[in-house]
């Protein structure tokens, strides 16, 4: 270790330009291809969803959707209504040229598999997405307990180097579903800041199931974390595998 390194402040949230995310750049490192890691996410989140009824959930929020699809797709088994909140402009834009044409053919292999694993899916990716709502915007636009089941993906650990921010992040997660309601998320394990192709470091805060539980256990009820390992057919991020959670809001929470 270099002692005399200059000590950098973590960065924030607030300190990245979400709305120059490299839409293309990321969708090709990551979703062009159905990797390994997102056949162990789907299968993860199809488990979650099959527990509730064609329909059975009102309203379910994707937290931060980014350009990622195969979550908005999943909640389609159980949700009449899927909000997308993501307040980066150039998701915003990728997603309204999906949902508003014919998905991009690259997403088909996601999409069987998805519905291979809860066949109540309906048949095309477009009748799926047809009950996702885009909300432009980021966590503080949320109501908290205004949804019954919220999903994130690779966002609170993904979009800040400080862990504080991190486990505020995942509070408004929580908070953002009714006492009670449903929680389904992915995090990067143990990633520092990255970069996406040759473009600037993201910030990032590395996290591991010990972080996760000390966040998610004093706000939920029926924790559960499970783990994917490393996937070694994306570029080096410096994680170390995904880990997956499912919990409820506790029943005795203040909305
Ligand atoms: C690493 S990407 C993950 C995208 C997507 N969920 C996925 O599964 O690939 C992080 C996403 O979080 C969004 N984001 C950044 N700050 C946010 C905030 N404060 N609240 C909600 N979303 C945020 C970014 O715009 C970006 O789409």
């Amino acid at each position: 270790m270099d002692r005399d390194a200059p000590v950098r402040a973590p960065r924030h949230n607030r300190d990245a330009d979400w709305n120059a995310w490299p839409v293309a750049d990321y969708l090709a490192e990551n979703y062009r291809l159905l990797h390994p890691c997102d056949i162990g996410v789907i299968h993860h989140h199809a488990a979650f969803y099959r527990r509730f009824a064609p329909g059975g959930i009102a309203r379910s929020l994707e937290f931060g959707a980014g350009p990622n699809l195969y979550p908005l797709m999943l909640a389609a088994a159980a949700s009449r209504r899927i909000d997308a909140l993501e307040p980066s402009a150039a998701g915003v834009r990728y997603l309204r040229d999906q949902l508003e044409g014919r998905p991009d053919d690259t997403w088909l292999p996601f999409y069987t598999l998805c519905r291979e694993l809860d066949p109540r899916l309906p048949p095309t990716p477009a009748e799926a997405l047809a009950r996702v709502r885009i909300v432009p915007g980021d966590a503080d636009a949320l109501t908290p307990g205004s949804y019954d089941l919220a999903s994130m993906n690779f966002v609170a650990e993904s979009v800040t180097e400080d862990v504080a921010e991190v486990a505020a992040l995942c509070a408004v997660f929580v908070g953002s579903v009714r006492p009670g309601g449903h929680l389904v998320a992915s995090f990067m394990e143990r990633m520092p800041s990255y970069r996406i192709g040759s473009g600037p470091h993201w910030p990032a805060c590395p996290v591991d199931e010990g972080t996760l539980r000390d966040v998610f256990a004093p706000l939920t009820e029926e924790l559960r974390i499970d783990r994917v390992a490393k996937d070694l057919t994306l570029p080096e991020y410096g994680d170390t595998g995904v880990l997956l959670l499912t919990a409820r809001r506790r029943r005795d929470a203040q909305t």
